[in-house]
């Protein structure tokens, strides 16, 4: 054992020693680098730019690039695509340049690169962050042998508000979940070490608060109190800087009245002082020039004020390159604020090994080899299978049996356009197995499938416009709406089951893509009804980005899955957990409402001094609505399986702890049901008594276990004074002595409970 402690106390001095050693030799390398460097040349490397003709993911691009490039005049790119290009681009930077200093080449490979895994919302549904991990990997895998070095992502903004398109790009609502999830996406794209040719920079954004936007409307004002900021929004940001994050952007909108990109105390008090950050900072797509309609000044003004913040890298507006140098001259700023960023993008580039060689990341071998490659493709099957949710199965009519007839139905029944969803910028959708074919290829001779359409997607015409800018996603059909009814009906009537693939266009959700109303789009709702009315047995399968309000639909149903969007593989994928290849074990992220009115809507809200008791209905002067119940349509943290698991009592190691120990908290899980399955067993904490409110449980703790058919496992969580810290009023983080609620369960709703004394 000593001897044990010896040789890891040796190691670990031995690695710091080694990591000191890199600094230094970087460090001087850096310093000599910069030393010969001109003022413009220092400020070409805070320019990040996208050249058009590639991967347009904002409204503007750069104009000249290749003359910019050759005079010094951009540090790095994104949305260029492929080997050769990359290569060409680099060679500017490379050959042709004074000082030859090699490009970043990043981009917004979100889930995936070009083989499409699932949505991050649907991920984080997976619960399983070696999974995650390794959907960071294969991508980073991937991209990296396209040319790729940097990454903008992972995209961790916790969201309450389901009509923000762009909870598409997160891990949904909870900090704690938020927080593994973070730290296992920078772990997957970087790896042990950045200098690796299969590694690239991860990005974590949007820095900060971002999923706070007011209405759910997209690039909204925010504002919140500190005490919500730390507690709820901001751990999952910390816990990627934890993990080593070499890149961190800004976002577009404001904290206390100052837009993030120019907030000081954001981008250097919390980030750099308290957090300890040591990569670069970048904006967000022209967040310095917004920072103009934002109300701050003029360009030269909000560059200023940018670079003083602690941003380093301007994204496309170029506000660095045309003012910086004027205002040097004018003294505000100064050289040491250029020097600092330039040194922080420059470090970057070292880390990643691009000064060993700049085309450490370009090989039309590897890209040949890696890109679309069958493994990941595999990979993306099983990545979308894990990632959806059973929100219900009655009559245990899933899985389906392989033999009789199903009318397969609906808008997203035979569509490869939309099974990418938002923000697969490099992925091609034509590539998508659609589920048509995925029952196809599962369910074999002994089934007998009638098509129909059914409906359109939508058939609002604002609606399709908008579903459709980046290309033809919503195709409206020739019959009319009663027709496509009419024929779904009817092939409803000669089946023995009917499967609906219902839910949104892949635009719905994403960037600028904020919805008021979430429903299912009338036109689908027209077709459940008629398909419901059959008497038929109806599963419905619903592809979205967000959760939707889907009451009526989940009455309707005889069994509904959510599937969100499944990247590539979503055929396949939906089709292994119908016919039961695959037992499904997601648990939803997000709450997901029952009407618009109840949103924001989230599990760790607080009680209030009037709050309605549990399962009562509608009182007077008790906080809740007339119309509704408080409660979620389905809470977070909930999910069904093919099987069923029953839970013991909690049994607690001790009743009390003193702030050094720690206690045992342990359930014994046993699979109840028919198949083998795979249960999130989930760990609350609620603290009854503290000097600030707290809310009524906060996920500590989660284990996904897999139990076969009859097995029981006892399922424990130690519980030290970390789990029972929050923040306080003076923004510390602390745990106060008296009597503590513990919950387990298998969501955040349905738990067991027992209690015990912090002393
Ligand atoms: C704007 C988006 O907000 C951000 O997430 C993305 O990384 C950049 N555009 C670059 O495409």
């Amino acid at each position: 054992m000593l001897r044990k402690m010896i040789v890891g106390a040796a190691l670990s001095l031995s690695l710091a020693a080694g990591a000191q050693q890199n600094d230094t030799k970087m460090n001087s390398f850096i310093t000599n680098l910069m030393k010969k460097m001109t003022l413009d040349e220092k400020i070409g490397q805070l320019n990040l730019l996208t050249p058009g003709g590639g991967i347009l993911t904002g409204s503007v691009v750069n104009p000249d690039v290749e003359a910019k490039i050759k005079s010094g005049k951009v540090g790095g790119l994104f949305g260029i695509i492929g080997v050769d290009k990359i290569k060409q681009a680099q060679e500017l930077a490379a050959t042709q340049s004074r000082l030859k200093i090699p490009l970043l080449f990043g981009s917004d490979i979100i889930h995936g690169y070009k083989t499409t895994y699932p949505i991050p919302l649907a991920l984080s549904c997976s619960w399983d962050m070696s999974m995650i991990e390794q959907v960071a990997r294969l991508s980073a895998v991937e991209a990296s042998a396209d040319g790729l070095c940097w990454t903008f992502s992972p995209m961790v903004d916790i969201a309450r508000d389901p009509r923000w398109g762009r909870v598409a790009e997160g891990a949904g609502e909870d900090p704690y979940l938020g927080s593994q999830i973070a730290k296992a996406m920078v772990k997957g794209y970087q790896g042990n070490d950045l200098k690796a040719n299969n590694t690239i920079m991860a990005c974590v954004k949007h820095f900060a608060l971002y999923g706070a936007a007011e209405g759910g409307r997209d690039y909204n004002t925010t504002d919140m109190s500190r005490l919500r900021m730390y507690e709820y929004y901001l751990p999952p940001y910390k816990a990627a800087i934890d993990a080593g994050v070499g890149s961190v952007m800004s976002s577009f909108n404001e904290i206390d009245g100052i837009p993030a990109t120019a907030n000081r105390w954001l981008m250097t008090d919390l980030l750099r002082k308290q957090w300890g950050f040591k990569g670069f900072v970048v904006t967000d797509y022209t967040a310095v020039n917004e920072m103009i309609d934002h109300g701050l000044g003029n360009l030269q003004t909000v560059s200023a004020l940018a670079l003083k913040a602690g941003v380093d890298m301007d994204m496309v507006g170029e506000g660095f390159l045309n003012t910086l140098k004027k205002s040097l001259q004018e003294k505000k700023i100064t050289q040491s604020d250029i020097d600092i960023a330039c040194r922080r993008i420059l470090e970057a580039k070292y880390k990643l090994g691009l000064f060993d060689d700049p085309y450490r990341y370009i090989s039309t071998d590897r890209a040949t080899k890696e890109v679309l490659s069958t493994d990941k493709r595999e990979a993306a099957r099983r990545f979308a299978a894990h990632s959806m949710v059973l929100l219900k199965n009655n009559n245990d009519i899933l899985p389906l049996k392989k033999s009789g007839t199903i009318a397969l139905v609906g808008p997203l029944a035979n569509n490869k356009s939309n099974m990418l969803g938002t923000w697969a910028v490099s992925g091609d959708a034509q590539l998508s197995v659609p589920v048509i074919d995925g029952i196809k290829n599962i369910a074999g001779n002994g089934v007998q499938i009638l098509y129909a359409k059914g409906a359109n997607i939508t058939d609002d015409s604002a609606l399709v416009k908008m579903g459709n800018v980046f290309g033809e996603k919503i195709s409206l059909d020739s019959r009319n709406p009663q027709q496509l009814i009419d024929e779904a009906v009817e092939a409803a009537r000669r089946s023995d089951v009917v499967v609906a693939i219902l839910g949104e266009a892949s635009e719905f959700t994403g960037e600028s893509a904020s919805r008021s109303d979430i429903s299912l789009p009338e036109s689908q709702r027209n077709l459940l009804d008629a398909l419901s009315k059959t008497g038929k047995p109806v599963v419905v399968v619903m592809m979205s980005g967000r959760p939707l309000t889907i009451q009526k639909e989940t009455e309707q149903a005889t069994a509904f899955l959510q599937a969100w969007f499944g990247g590539h593989e979503t055929g396949n994928a939906i089709a292994d957990v119908l016919f039961g290849n695959y037992n499904p074990s997601g648990k939803l992220s997000m709450s997901f409402p029952r009407n618009v009115g109840q949103i924001p809507i989230y599990y760790n809200y607080k009680r209030t001094g009037r709050p309605q008791a549990e399962n009562a209905p509608t009182q007077k002067f008790r906080s809740n609505y007339l119309d509704v119940s408080n409660k979620p349509l389905f809470p977070f943290g909930y999910g069904l399986s093919y099987t069923t698991f029953s839970y013991s009592g909690i049994r607690l190691s001790n009743t009390s702890m003193t702030p050094g120990q720690t206690i045992k908290a342990s359930v014994t899980v046993t699979n109840t049901g028919n198949y083998d399955g795979e249960e999130v067993v989930q760990l609350y904490i609620y603290d009854q008594v503290a000097s600030v409110t707290q809310p009524v449980k906060k996920l500590k703790g989660f284990q996904k276990i897999f139990l076969r058919k009859g097995e029981s496992r006892e399922v424990s969580f130690p519980i030290s004074i970390e789990e029972l810290k929050f923040f306080n009023s003076e923004l510390k983080w602390v745990a106060e002595p008296g009597d503590f609620k513990i919950y387990i369960g298998t969501n955040s709703d349905n738990v067991k409970d027992a209690s015990f004394t912090l002393k």
